[in-house]
């Protein structure tokens, strides 16, 4: 390697990609007493950064990733904070011509699991280590305490270790950084995290939208009916954000800001990562997957209106006064399916691990949720101190906390679907975590006729609810039965 000669003490550690998370995390690092290159392919960027942020700690400017290497302390300690996919793969090319055997790469976007390991795979190769680090809290979390969860091997990790435990978030005593399991593991972590992130905005959408079509609340109501729910079991940070939402006035017209914004809700893909791998590994996370496809069809703005043109615009039945859903329903309901949305995704991580080894530990990741990422809130908190007592918990949704607030508000959950029903709101997620638990609670199935007609169409076989082993109709003979496995 050719490295230009630098000058100065150097650095203990380098942030790529300066972004409004690089640059949060940047400072964060420098505020915690770490002296920090900094470097990103726009120029204009690290030297804004330094111009403004400066006085708060040792931000060192580096004008190419030769120079970046060159400033840094041995192994090379890099985080890497640039957009998933493409760009992410340029970042580690460039500096793998720069870096040398030992230093070791913080990828801190949100990176599919899968690419994870195979960029960790290839720069094993030439001596360099990977640690994907899953990073939720968005540009305040960088700067004053994200949630970290980390892959990668041991080696590497208590490399970076020291670094990214200063700069995470603090709930009480837990530091809210861990490695999480191997290779790609910590990417799956904050996949999934994000999975539960979309279904628990989804079902705080719906619920605002029933308040505001099925109630007299208007927006004002809305926020304050937010804001009271955000100091009980709802508590959480998603909930206040979205009360702060709600009681936005638009500057330029005095209006409610959610009558100005559009509908058509984007995505970076992290939860139709989720809703995939749920897919994948045979979990039943329709919250999850509700919530990806009421944005692709919140995006489907043609196949709406050609929709509504053809077949004609649905009208909402507005409530005759108190006729619509009760404030403590819709708060019930709404907790039952946060509950579910929250246990969708750990079955979700549940069942990746036991498919590929990655995250064992559902008691230590939900610690990690417990403070500065984006689905923190009392709920999880209370899930998370019942998985440190029992691990093992087999079924979440059937142990305590979630047992209870499903059994206390299902009954809740179904009047407010059944009035978003006939009053034609549309409730996706809402409704699939009804329908969700009414498979679950239903004794027998749909299902059964599913099985018979598979045997009829395909000779798949079928087993029988009165005696063991698999059996055989003959539909298309003489009706008779016969055993397929004697
Ligand atoms: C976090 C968030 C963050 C996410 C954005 C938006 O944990 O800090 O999950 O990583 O990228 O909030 O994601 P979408 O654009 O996909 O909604």
């Amino acid at each position: 390697m050719n490295s230009p000669h630098v000058s100065g003490p150097l650095a203990d550690a380098a942030v790529v990609g300066l972004g409004v998370m690089g640059a949060n995390l940047a400072r964060n690092l420098a505020r915690h007493g770490y002296r920090v290159a900094v470097y990103d392919r726009l120029p204009g960027k690290g030297a804004a950064l330094l111009a403004r942020h400066n006085q708060e700690g040792h931000l060192l400017l580096a004008d190419s990733v030769g120079d970046l290497s060159a400033r840094l302390t041995r192994p090379r300690r890099v985080l890497l904070l640039v957009p998933a996919g493409a760009a992410t793969d340029a970042a580690i090319d460039a500096l793998t011509g720069v870096l040398e055997p030992g230093d070791i790469l913080v990828d801190c976007g949100n990176a599919h699991a899968d690419d994870t390991e195979r960029r960790e795979a290839a720069l094993l190769g030439r001596g360099l280590h990977l640690v994907g680090a899953g990073v939720s809290g968005g540009e305040e979390g960088a700067l004053r305490g994200p949630s970290i969860m980390a892959g990668g091997t041991e080696r590497a990790w208590e490399a970076v270790r020291p670094l990214l435990e200063s700069v995470a978030a603090r709930a009480g005593t837990t530091v809210c950084c861990a490695r999480v399991g191997p290779g790609g593991a910590g990417h799956l972590a904050k996949t999934v995290h994000n999975g539960i992130e979309y279904a628990v905005m989804q079902v705080l959408a719906e619920t605002c939208d029933l308040v505001l079509r099925r109630t007299d609340a208007g927006h004002a109501g809305l926020a304050d009916l937010l804001a009271h729910w955000n100091k009980g079991d709802l508590e959480s940070y998603l909930v206040a954000l979205t009360a702060a939402a709600a009681a936005h006035v638009d500057p330029s017209t005095g209006a409610p800001f959610l009558n100005v914004v559009d509908d058509a809700a984007d995505q970076l893909g992290t939860g139709r990562w989720a809703a995939r791998a749920a897919l994948d590994l045979g979990v039943p996370a329709e919250a999850l997957a509700q919530a990806v496809f009421a944005r692709f069809i919140s995006r489907d703005v043609e196949g709406r209106a050609a929709v509504r043109s053809a077949v004609g615009p649905l009208r909402v039945t507005p409530a005759q006064s108190g006729a619509g859903p009760a404030e403590t329903d819709l708060r019930d309901a709404l907790l039952v399916a946060t509950a579910v949305a929250y246990a969708q995704g750990l079955d979700t991580i549940r069942a990746a691990d036991a498919a590929c080894g990655r995250v064992t530990d559902l008691a230590r990741l939900t610690g990690l949720w417990r403070a500065g990422c984006i689905i923190r809130g009392r709920l999880l908190e209370r899930i998370s101190d019942t998985l440190a007592v029992r691990p093992d918990t087999p079924v979440l949704l059937a142990a305590e906390p979630l047992a209870e607030i499903v059994r206390d508000g299902s009954a809740a959950l179904r009047r407010v679907v059944l009035d978003a029903v006939a009053a034609g709101v549309p409730v996706p997620a809402l409704a699939s975590v009804l329908t969700h638990l009414d498979q679950l609670r239903t004794p027998r199935l749909a299902t059964a006729m599913v099985q018979a007609q598979r045997d009829a169409m395909g000779a798949h076989g079928y087993r029988r609810v009165d005696r063991a082993g698999s059996y055989h109709t003959r539909w298309n003979a003489d009706g008779a039965e016969i055993p397929l496995d004697a």
